[in-house]
């Protein structure tokens, strides 16, 4: 049994957990604790000689590049069809000079808009914006971070550029080829394959083998790339994604710069939290940070509620002109350690009370961050009851975005809530 050691990347330092007991962990649910009675690993054991688990991400080439949540950088949501060589180079730049790398931003991942045509062999090639995505992914892997890119498995893209449909094999090769570590698989030109289906189980089977085809292509090529899933959530996906190798889902469809569109996915969420674990997570889709469509206390929003729910942090604005403002929420190491922590345990819902909405995420050292979010336009009181958050006798509590301990406290907390705002808690 390998004890996996640390693990760089997304996720920063992990591992404490035997890959066995992941493996265990997933296939009879969550009863099992990390760290394991003796007795408990020789049961692990047993089971896993006794029941194939490998067909899933955590045993496959793909081994340790979604423990944690990914993290990185997308160009759709605020460059949308405006992306090319040398903007993506620039971002890249701009991880390493904000400090956003060092705080494990990773992934640098070029969207929708790159493809090319094909050649006689059914090769793909890129646009005229992409003159060399090799020489693209040696100046990113330069920089200490890896490169993402964008298919679909129709035969058309979203924005209506070539898809992988019936080349899934040439195009992983291809990827592998350029070096690239990242794949977002995106639906939309399917639709049409589905529309034809006699049955909407026909039209499903039609999507799952086409997600399960590019899993075992990338798996074909020897080189382990990050497998994204994005189908905006349909036909409950957190149920199967993990079983067509997705190390990510898509839960919703696509967020935008506003708090209302923000707050309608992320809250949106709740009841999910059981579907993510190590080697998979769901996603409920780029951050806005940064890109003006909402004020500081919107995006601090945005971010403790990514966090709670081990989201990806894929940044979505233009990293070259950020405010220090912008580079500070992103770069929040306290916010970024909930998103990423090493027990990989997504946080839910507890408690409404109209417009109040407390949210909890369990954490490794025995913590939990508790997010207070107030969804209306006015300041608003709140109490959390540490008493029911499970915490007996006094807890010592700290305000992640103000960086301050706020001392011990026994049975309750009451606080002023911003507009649209969060007062997010580590309490232990
Ligand atoms: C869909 C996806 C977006 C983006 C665009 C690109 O809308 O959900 O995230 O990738 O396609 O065309």
């Amino acid at each position: 049994m390998r004890q996996e050691s640390s693990v760089t990347g997304s996720g920063g330092e992990y591992r404490e957990t035997t890959e066995t007991e992941l493996l265990v962990r997933r296939s009879v649910g969550k009863s099992i604790p990390a760290r394991s009675h003796p007795n408990s690993i020789l049961f692990a054991l047993i089971l896993v000689a006794f029941f194939p688990l490998c067909s899933r991400s955590l045993c496959a080439q793909d081994g340790n590049i979604a423990l944690t949540p990914p993290m990185g950088w997308n160009s759709w949501n605020h460059f949308n069809n405006r992306i090319d060589d040398e903007t993506v180079r620039a971002q890249a730049d701009a991880m390493v000079s904000s400090g956003m790398r060092d705080a494990g931003y990773i992934y640098i991942d070029i969207d929708d808009t790159w493809e090319g045509q094909r050649d006689s062999a059914g090769y793909i090639h890129p646009n005229s914006k992409f003159p060399d995505m090799k020489a693209l992914a040696d100046y990113v892997h330069s920089k200490g971070l890896k490169l993402g890119i964008y298919s679909s498995p129709g035969a058309k893209t979203c924005a209506g550029f070539e898809g992988s449909l019936g080349h899934e094999t040439q195009d992983a090769e291809t990827y592998a080829k350029w070096g690239i570590d990242y794949l977002k698989y995106d639906l939309c030109g399917l639709r049409n394959e589905m529309k034809e289906a006699p049955t909407p189980d026909a039209a499903q089977k039609i999507m799952i083998d086409s997600y399960v085809k590019m899993r075992d292509a990338l798996r074909g090529t020897g080189r382990p790339i990050f497998y994204s899933l994005c189908q905006y959530g349909e036909d409950a996906v957190w149920r199967w994604g993990a079983d067509v190798g997705g190390n990510l889902w898509r839960t919703t469809g696509d967020i935008s710069d506003s708090y209302a569109r923000m707050a309608e996915i992320g809250f949106g969420q709740a009841g999910l939290a059981r579907f993510a674990a190590h080697g998979h997570w769901n996603d409920p889709d780029m951050l806005e940070v940064g890109n003006g469509g909402m004020n500081m206390e919107e995006y601090r929003t945005h971010m403790s509620l990514w966090a709670i729910l081990a989201a990806p942090l894929l940044a979505g604005n233009d990293l070259t002109t950020m405010t220090p403002e912008t580079t500070a929420l992103l770069t929040n190491r306290e916010v970024i350690a909930v998103d990423q922590d090493k027990l990989g345990e997504q946080g839910d819902r507890v408690s409404t009370e109209g417009p109040i909405e407390i949210w909890v995420r369990s954490l490794s050292d025995n913590s939990k961050a508790v997010g207070v979010f107030n969804r209306l336009e006015v300041p608003l009181s709140a109490t959390v009851n540490f008493r029911e958050l499970g915490f007996q006798g006094t807890v010592s509590v700290r305000d992640i975005w103000n960086a301050r301990n706020l001392g011990p406290m026994r049975n309750s907390y009451t606080v002023t809530v911003p507009p649209h705002g969060v007062v997010f808690l580590r309490v232990r």
